[in-house]
């Protein structure tokens, strides 16, 4: 799925033959067996917010071809390659996915277990380690605490919900009616459909809130956090990117106790292998909510950047 310029996903992607990209130093080719959407894949295609047209070209797309988590086979290694070799099943970044093959450096892809299936492999990399950082890392989440998953319904969130538990919490999801059934499936202990309730309006006071949406303003979300609770505001959405949110965060956290815990998702090989290490054991599940073909990714963009995905959205070529 290749793009010339910035606009809606189905004016500007269009299928078509491409030259297969060459591995570089420490890269390797992968043969794509599915990819999933993030939000940050909207970002691109469209160039909306304009802030993220510094990183990806001011007026065209430097890179034509999105897709930014990989589940396939290596192809082909490139010069220094020396962990993976042809044949290798591996799942994690990459770039230029919405396509057969697309590029890896060796650093940023873990095998995947043959337990786990490719669709269900590409649904992990950015929405699955980002979970992992901010349930594990960031908010350092421990059993017995009460979590709020806000956007539970969709990629991160649905990863977040499980890991919340995973680590011993009482998790409590919102996300729309839609996916409450989905939600309370994935394991969580409450949830709160947004379409009826406020989160905001209850009594509970939750020691983290990982919240993906941003929907409510950060006073109204505080209200219900714990007096040395951890918020985490992890919305890339909006004119500025979620940066207004971010730096409103940072100066409410120098007058409270609360905790205001804004972060940057890293690719990291090693949250690769927890993850896939946790689908194997069954304590897992990647949300995958529908799978689309290659030629229909427009769509699945499109059902993205609507804001109410349900799970996540796997496209297979
Ligand atoms: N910090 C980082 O480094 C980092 C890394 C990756 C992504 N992000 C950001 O994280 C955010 C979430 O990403 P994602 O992949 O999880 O997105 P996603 O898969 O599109 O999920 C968003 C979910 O929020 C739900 N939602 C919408 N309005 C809601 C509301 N008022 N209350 C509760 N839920 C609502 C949506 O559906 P329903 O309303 O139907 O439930 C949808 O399921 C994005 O803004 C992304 O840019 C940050």
């Amino acid at each position: 799925m290749v793009q010339d310029v910035y606009g809606d996903p189905r004016d500007v992607l269009r299928l078509r033959d491409a030259d297969p990209p060459a591995p570089g130093e420490r890269q390797v080719l992968v043969r794509v067996a599915a990819t999933s959407v993030n939000p940050a894949d909207v970002y691109f295609v469209t160039g909306v917010p304009r802030l993220v047209r510094l990183g990806t070209g001011l007026r065209r797309p430097r890179r034509r071809i999105p897709g930014g988590d990989v589940a396939g086979v290596v192809e082909a290694a490139g010069p220094g390659v020396t962990r993976l070799r042809p044949g290798d099943a591996v799942f994690g970044r990459c770039t230029g996915a919405f396509a057969e093959l697309a590029v890896a450096a060796e650093d940023d892809l873990a095998a995947k277990p043959e337990a786990m299936t490719f669709p269900d492999a590409a649904a992990v990399p950015l929405a699955g380690t980002t979970a992992l950082q901010a349930i594990r890392d960031v908010a350092r989440v421990r059993a017995g605490q009460r979590v709020l998953v806000v956007g539970a319904g969709g990629g991160i969130g649905g990863f977040a919900v499980q890991l919340a538990r995973h680590f011993g919490a009482e998790v409590t999801g919102v996300c729309g009616t839609g996916s409450v059934q989905r939600v309370r499936a994935l394991g969580a202990d409450h949830v709160i459909d947004h379409t009826r309730e406020d989160f905001t309006a209850g009594d509970t006071r939750y020691d983290v809130i990982l919240d993906n949406v941003a929907a409510r303003p950060l006073p109204r979300v505080r209200r219900v956090l714990a007096p040395a609770g951890v918020l985490i505001p992890n919305s890339g959405r909006g004119r500025l990117a979620g940066l207004d949110r971010i730096v409103a965060a940072r100066l409410t956290g120098l007058f409270t106790r609360q905790r205001m815990a804004t972060f940057v998702a890293r690719d990291r090989r090693d949250d690769l292998v927890t993850l896939a290490g946790l689908v194997e054991a069954g304590a897992l599940i990647p949300p995958v909510g529908a799978t689309y073909p290659l030629a229909d990714a427009a769509a699945a963009l499109a059902e993205v950047a609507a804001g109410h995905a349900r799970g996540k959205l796997v496209i297979v070529p």
